[in-house]
């Protein structure tokens, strides 16, 4: 049974593995996505460091991805904090293996960085400023010289195609925990991503919802909504990107559900449930009756929404 059961696990473990080495990355590459991405290709073929900023949810770690994936080469990435020792990004020796085959590279398990570095890979490393400063020392060598001593294995030169790249939230920039100098030293350009404009966020979320039909006008209010928290002074953290592609999935959801249209009702209710833990108000604002008052204000000022059956009337007329 048990054998079985190991059996199973292997084949659908494979099974798995198959799906994500073919996942093909839907990203709207236009408006700052475009000047971004062109800027991450400007900077491999001048062999500088980038860094992308940008608040949490902006598409960071997505437009690295589709990069990776554009130029055909692995992707792998990390994100720092205070326990990622070097060991984790180089990769370390495996003691049962060890005993058996010593410390050669059969022993060694390779960590990301040292991926990116024999495939030719991008990597990507988020929030590198949360890394302990040993950790951010280890990491000068790489960034710098491209090329990374592997205790016992010896000295290697990166491929040709490794691509180290930071990801950041602004707000991390300015706390506590910052890039040492000599790191941020090594980080030459400054990519900046804020929030895009309404036309490329309502097109981000159409792409994110292929399994749904959704109206101009309910993306538009969910526009508003999502909008609305960025302009809000009592509001610390806004609505994220995700947050929108939330919305309009729990809406459709609710809306199909319940044989319905999504009227302003159930975009209200989708848009709460998201909202109460998708933002973060100034101390002191009760939560609940605000996100009421923020919803129905965005709502009521928005269009109004057309249905999702309509909708279809019109396409099948057209
Ligand atoms: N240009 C885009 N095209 C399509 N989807 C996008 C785009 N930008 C963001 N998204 C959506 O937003 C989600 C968040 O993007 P991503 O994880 O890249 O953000 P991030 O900036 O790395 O966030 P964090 O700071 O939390 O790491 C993605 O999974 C995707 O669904
Ligand atoms: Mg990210």
């Amino acid at each position: 049974m048990k054998r079985k059961e190991e059996t199973a696990f292997a084949d659908a473990f494979q099974d798995r593995l198959a799906v994500a080495s073919t996942e093909k990355v839907r990203m709207v590459i236009r408006e700052q996505y475009k000047d971004a991405f062109d800027i991450l290709q400007d900077c491999e073929n001048a062999n500088l460091i980038p860094a992308i900023i940008g608040p949490p949810g902006v598409g960071k770690t997505l437009l690295l991805r589709a990069y990776a994936q554009k130029t055909n080469r692995l992707f792998e990435w990390v994100t720092g904090d205070e326990g990622v020792r070097p060991s984790h990004l180089i990769g370390s020796f495996n003691p049962a293996l060890v005993l058996n085959k010593g410390f050669s590279l059969d022993s060694f398990e390779p960590g990301p960085l040292l991926r990116a570095m024999v495939f030719g890979g991008v990597f990507g490393l988020n929030e590198g400023n949360r890394l302990p400063e040993y950790v951010q020392n280890s990491l000068l060598e790489p960034f710098e010289e491209f090329s990374v001593s592997v205790q016992r294995l010896g000295r290697i030169k990166a491929h040709d195609g490794f691509f180290p790249v930071l990801t950041m939230n602004p707000d991390e920039m300015a706390g506590a925990h910052r890039l040492s100098e000599a790191f941020r030293d090594r980080v030459r350009v400054w990519i900046k991503l804020g929030y895009p404009r309404k036309e490329t966020e309502i097109e981000i979320i159409r792409v994110n919802c292929p399994e749904y039909k959704l109206t101009d006008h309910v993306l538009d209010s969910i526009y508003s909504l999502v909008s609305a928290t960025r302009t809000n002074a009592d509001i610390e953290v806004p609505a994220s990107i995700r947050a929108g592609i939330s919305i309009a999935r729990l809406a459709a959801e609710m809306s199909r559900r319940e044989k319905r249209e999504i009227t302003h009702e159930v975009l209200s209710h989708a848009a709460h449930h998201v909202l109460l833990g998708g933002l973060k108000f100034r101390p002191g604002i009760d939560l609940d009756p605000a996100v009421s008052l923020l919803v129905s204000r965005a709502l009521a000022s928005s269009r109004a929404v057309a249905t999702e059956s309509k909708s279809d009337e019109e396409d099948t007329e057209a």
